[in-house]
C-alpha cells in the first residue's frame, strides 16, 4: 500500500496493532532504492510482523548547492521494489506533510560523534537527519529500525538521539551491501560517468587492503591511512575528502589499533562524493 499522509499511515498502524502480536519494523529512506536497501527491508520483513518503509528526499539535511532538487527519484519502481522484499506500506509524505509551513523544532545532537568526518563539509547535515528521523519514528512508532553501516557516522548519531531522548526504538545496523567489484551501493552511483566508475573501486580496494596491513601485524593508524591514501590517489579523478581510522565505539581519536577499530573514507569524483568504511580487527 503507497500512503501519502501521516493521518492514514497512523490509521493503518492502529489497526495493525490491535489485531496481533505486533511488531512493526520501520527503514526510512530517500528512495531510488538499490539492493542495499532492499537488504534492510528484508531483514525488517524476518523480524517483524508489519514493515513499514518511507521514501522521503529530506530537504533539512542537504546543505545549499548540494543535490537536493536533482536527487534521483523514481516512486513507482521504489514502490514496486519495497513491496517485494517485504513492506507492507510504502510512506511516501510530501515536504509540506513533515514540514508543514511554521515548523520550527529540530533535534540536533551535539558534540564530538557529529563533528568528525561528514560535519566538515556537510555542516548542518545531522541535524537535518536527526530532525527527521525523530519525527519518522513519532509518526510510525516503530518497535525496530534499520539502518546501513555504509553510512557508518549516520549510525552513531542516529543510536546516540536514541539513548539521549530516551526513545524506545531497537536500532537495528545492517552490513554493507556492495557491487560485484566491491563498490558500495549507493542512490548517488548513477552520478558517475564511466571512467569515475571505474576509478571508484578504489575505495573499497584501500580499506581491503588497509585490513591486510592490519592482518600483517601494522597496527599503526598513520601508516595504515598513508597504504589507504597511495591506493586512492592512484586515480586521477579522485579528490579525497577524508581517510580516518577511528575507534569503534565513539569514533575517538586513536593513534593505534588494539583490537577494533573503523576506516572511514569520502572521496568526490567530480560533484558526486561517495562514502564507504570497513571495520578493522583482530580475528
Ligand atoms: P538513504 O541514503 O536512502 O539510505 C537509507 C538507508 O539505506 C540508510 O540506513 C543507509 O545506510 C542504507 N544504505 C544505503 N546504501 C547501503 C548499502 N550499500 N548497504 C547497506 N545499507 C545501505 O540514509 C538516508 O537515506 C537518510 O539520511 C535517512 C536516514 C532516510 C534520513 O533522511
Amino acid at each position: 500500500m503507497l500512503v501519502e499522509s501521516i493521518k492514514n499511515l497512523r490509521e493503518i498502524l492502529i489497526k495493525h496493532k490491535s489485531t496481533s502480536e505486533s511488531r512493526i519494523g520501520f527503514v526510512p529512506t530517500m528512495g531510488y532504492l538499490h539492493e542495499g536497501h532492499l537488504s534492510l527491508i528484508n531483514k525488517a520483513k524476518v523480524d517483524n510482523t508489519f514493515v513499514v518503509v518511507s521514501v522521503f528526499v529530506n530537504p533539512t539535511q542537504f546543505s545549499p548547492g548540494e543535490d537536493y532538487e536533482n536527487y534521483p527519484r523514481n516512486i513507482e519502481n521504489d514502490y514496486k521494489l519495497a513491496m517485494i522484499a517485504g513492506a507492507d506500506v510504502v510512506f511516501y509524505p510530501s515536504v509540506e506533510e513533515i514540514y508543514p509551513e511554521g515548523a520550527s523544532t529540530f533535534v540536533e545532537v551535539e558534540g564530538s560523534i557529529v563533528m568528525k568526518l561528514c560535519a566538515h563539509s556537510r555542516p548542518s547535515h545531522f541535524k537535518g537527519v536527526t530532525t527527521v528521523v525523530n519525527k519518522l519514528f513519532n509518526i510510525v512508532k516503530p518497535d525496530n529500525v534499520y539502518f546501513g553501516q555504509k553510512d557508518a557516522q549516520q549510525c552513531m548519531v542516529i543510536k546516540k538521539m536514541v539513548s539521549d531522548l530516551h526513545i524506545d526504538i531497537n536500532v537495528v545496523v545492517c552490513p554493507i551491501i556492495r557491487e560485484f567489484d566491491g563498490l558500495a551501493l549507493s542512490s548517488r552511483n548513477t552520478y558517475l560517468n564511466k571512467k569515475e566508475r571505474e576509478q571508484s573501486i578504489l575505495l573499497y580496494k584501500s580499506l581491503v587492503q588497509a585490513k591486510l596491513v592490519f592482518d600483517n601485524g601494522i597496527n599503526d593508524v598513520k601508516t595504515i591511512k598513508e597504504t589507504i591514501r597511495n591506493i586512492i590517489q592512484k586515480s586521477n579523478l579522485a579528490q579525497i575528502e577524508y581517510i580516518e581510522i577511528l575507534g569503534i565505539e565513539n569514533f575517538e581519536t586513536i593513534n593505534v589499533i588494539d583490537r577494533r577499530a573503523i576506516a572511514l573514507v569520502a572521496v568526490k569524483f567530480g560533484s558526486t562524493r561517495l562514502i564507504d568504511n570497513v571495520i578493522i580487527e583482530k580475528e
